[in-house]
């Protein structure tokens, strides 16, 4: 019989990954509603197109039928997010028919012999609590600790594995520094406490889980874009790049580990505190795109751009580098930190022309089986997305999906590069 490697072992996961706003529909009561009708201040619409999340994938009344294709193509695990404004409307309550829904889903999942991965947070705050600050509020963790203990008793006897909060360093920089999500205010600082509160709420969320559910495994989902100079020969575009690098990445996995928060950009942000010595995750989720060969003009307005090698497979419709071997790079970087479970919580590619799909999704499982050959551990893999959605600040302009949605009739249909990944899985071996 065929050698087969653990990537391809039974007790894999191999999954989907969608969260709320982008695909339920209905979303109209957090910060991205309002953030979709606000324009920006040389009044153009704060979203490509002037598009609107709206009804989305309507995937709140479809996912049934959303759960049938992830069986389609063999997929054993889902992970999603539950939309926390649709939970609690308002701040001390409580929206049971919302806590019923996502019973509903996470029954119809076990029915079909599907992992539920639940995320709690997924860029979106409800309005009450962008109201108070969000994450600048540094009463936070006690809000959202509430919140986890909500969601923990609605659904914890079905679900077992748990994302507090996805990517924070992206919520924080976008949010107060580029200005491509909600609040957009432009302030460094603000930023570096946003991400600071956000791994007290990560933590608070660790605790409430672990401790109301003995059985839970509970991590965060980090983003780790491979940072590298594109003038490696230039010192100070080296020096910039690792110091980008260990500020996003490291601080974030460095804090999972010993508690302890250290981010330094001189001139621009600082910040650092320690919490108390504990590691708080039982395993890292991945979230891997792509390399950003940066260039920094520092030519009056600093400014950071990224080059896409001449040589090599191209960029996506994002304009991100197709590069494999950063999977491998960005594994290696969090078992500097940490020997816990790995899970690739998100992994994709914008492709509307579906030309690179399925030499993407290849190249990037034979990274993977090479990166637990190197002795990773890594339990599942969870290709983003299943549909194409409202990509935020793109709106709908960036699909990423498994299945091409026509949003007009709210059609799925598969796209021929994805029949990779339902090949990929058919391989691994069968029940024992
Ligand atoms: C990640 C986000 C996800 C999606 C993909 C393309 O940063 O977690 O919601 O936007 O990028």
């Amino acid at each position: 019989m065929e050698e087969k490697g653990v990537v391809q072992s039974r007790q894999f996961l191999w999954g989907s990954a969608t969260s709320a706003h982008q695909v339920e529909g209905g979303c109209t009561n957090n910060n991205w509603y309002s953030f979709e009708s606000a324009s920006d201040a040389h009044g153009r619409p704060r979203i490509k197109d002037g598009d609107k999340a709206g009804a989305a994938c309507d995937h709140w009344n479809r996912f049934r039928e959303d759960i049938r294709l992830m069986k389609d193509l063999g997929l054993n695990a889902y992970r999603f997010s539950v939309e926390w404004s649709k939970i609690q409307p308002a701040e001390g309550g409580i929206d049971r028919v919302a806590l019923d829904h996502y019973r509903d889903v996470v029954h119809e999942l076990r029915k079909n012999a599907i992992e539920p991965m639940v995320t709690l947070h997924h860029f979106t705050d409800p309005l009450w609590f962008a109201e108070r600050g969000s994450f600048l509020d540094d009463a936070s963790p006690m809000v959202f600790g509430r919140f986890a203990e909500i969601v923990a008793d609605a659904l914890g006897d079905m679900v077992r594995l748990w994302c507090t909060i996805n990517e924070p360093t992206v919520y924080a920089i976008n949010g107060y520094v580029t200005g491509e999500f909600p609040p957009a205010e432009i302030d460094p600082g603000k930023a570096v406490r946003v991400l600071r509160n956000m791994l007290r709420c990560h933590t608070e969320a660790y605790h409430v889980l672990k401790n109301r559910l003995p059985g839970a495994q509970v991590g965060l989902a980090t983003n780790i874009f491979i940072l590298e100079a594109a003038n490696r020969w230039n010192p100070v575009s080296r020096f910039l790049a690792g110091l980008a690098d260990r500020n996003i990445h490291r601080s974030i996995l460095r804090y999972l580990h010993d508690g302890s928060f250290e981010f330094n950009i001189p001139g621009v942000a600082r910040e650092s505190f320690r919490g108390p010595r504990i590691e708080t995750s039982d395993f890292v989720g991945l979230n891997y795109y792509t390399r950003f060969r940066l260039r920094f003009h520092l030519d009056g307005q600093t400014r950071v751009t990224h080059d896409v090698p001449a040589q090599g497979p191209g960029a996506t419709d994002m304009g991100w580098e197709i590069y494999p071997e950063g999977l491998i790079r960005a594994v290696r970087l969090i078992r500097k930190h940490t020997d816990r479970p790995l899970y690739v919580t998100e992994n994709g590619l914008a492709d509307d022309g579906d030309t690179k799909r399925a030499a993407f999704i290849h190249d990037h499982l034979r990274a993977l089986e090479r990166a637990v050959a190197e002795g990773a551990d890594i339990r599942g893999y969870f290709f983003w997305s299943l549909l194409d959605n409202f990509e935020w600040a793109h709106g709908y302009s960036k699909r990423f999906g498994l299945y091409h949605v026509d949003f007009r009739t709210q059609r799925r249909t598969l796209r021929e590069g994805s029949r990779a990944i339902a090949e990929w899985i058919r391989r691994s071996p069968g029940p024992a």
